[in-house]
């Protein structure tokens, strides 16, 4: 066996694979589904959400596959019933704080591990009022999972724009521009790839959410349109 390649057991299934690579890239080599959150492939992943934990050698604690090492030799259980009492509580604490209505992977896997809507009665969703404060898209953050996505492809991940940070802590915290300020007034380039890896619903173009309120074809001219006002009679290029 090469010096660069280790050997380990997913699921039973012994697989060879390079030093360094993750447990969530043995699971696709084996073609075994690991759900992910936080994590995308565009994206540096940080290990925050914690949905992708599976059991190695059976430690104390499960390990986020996403960021975790493979280690020559380990055995990798990625659903056991350790893995999945994880995984359902960290879906019920996401549902608890967090309006989950236009995240379907997300609901799937709610459906996919039996996660009970009512285990945490007394949580409260986070409260947050629409920003609508641009032509080009809207922020609904309370449908926010701070998955981070967003603020990392703005950020050295792709954009190197850094229009977008945490504001507050602890249930209060919230993505949001430096000092939030409106996002006109921020770095931000309206490239939109914010929007594009965002899990739910959250970061919306501006035309889709027109189109749920029912804007009518010349609200949604007016609405997503860059610039100052026209006078009747001026051509329509921006
Ligand atoms: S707005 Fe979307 S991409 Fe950004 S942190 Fe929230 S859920 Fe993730
Ligand atoms: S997907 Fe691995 S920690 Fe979020």
């Amino acid at each position: 066996m090469a010096e660069n390649v280790i050997k380990l057991t997913l699921d039973g299934t012994e697989l060879e694979i390079p030093k360094g690579a993750t447990l969530l890239d043995a699971a696709n080599q084996a073609g075994v589904d690991i759900p992910v959150i936080c994590y995308h492939e565009a994206t540096t992943p940080n290990g925050l959400c914690r949905i992708c934990v599976v059991d190695v050698d059976g430690g104390r604690v499960l390990q986020p596959a996403c960021v975790a090492e493979c280690q020559a030799d380990s055995k990798v259980e990625t659903r056991n019933e350790r893995v999945e009492r994880s995984r359902r509580t960290i879906l019920e604490m996401l549902n608890a704080s967090v309006n989950l209505d236009e995240a379907p992977e997300i609901q799937q896997m709610m459906g996919d591990y039996a996660a009970d809507e009512a285990r945490f009665p007394d949580a409260h969703l986070r409260e947050h009022t629409l920003i609508d404060d641009n032509p080009f898209y809207v922020r609904d953050y309370e449908q926010c999972v701070l998955c981070w996505r967003c603020v990392q492809v703005c950020a050295e991940d792709a954009q190197y724009t850094f229009a977008l940070t945490l504001k507050n802590r602890g249930h209060e915290t919230s993505v949001a521009t430096a000092f939030d300020i409106a996002m006109t007034d921020s770095p931000c380039v309206f490239c939109g790839q914010c929007i594009g890896v965002c899990p739910t619903g959250a970061l919306k173009p501006k035309a889709q959410w027109g189109m749920e309120q029912g804007w009518s074809a010349d609200e949604m001219r007016q609405k997503t349109r860059r610039g100052k006002k026209r006078k009747s009679g001026e051509g329509d290029g921006d």
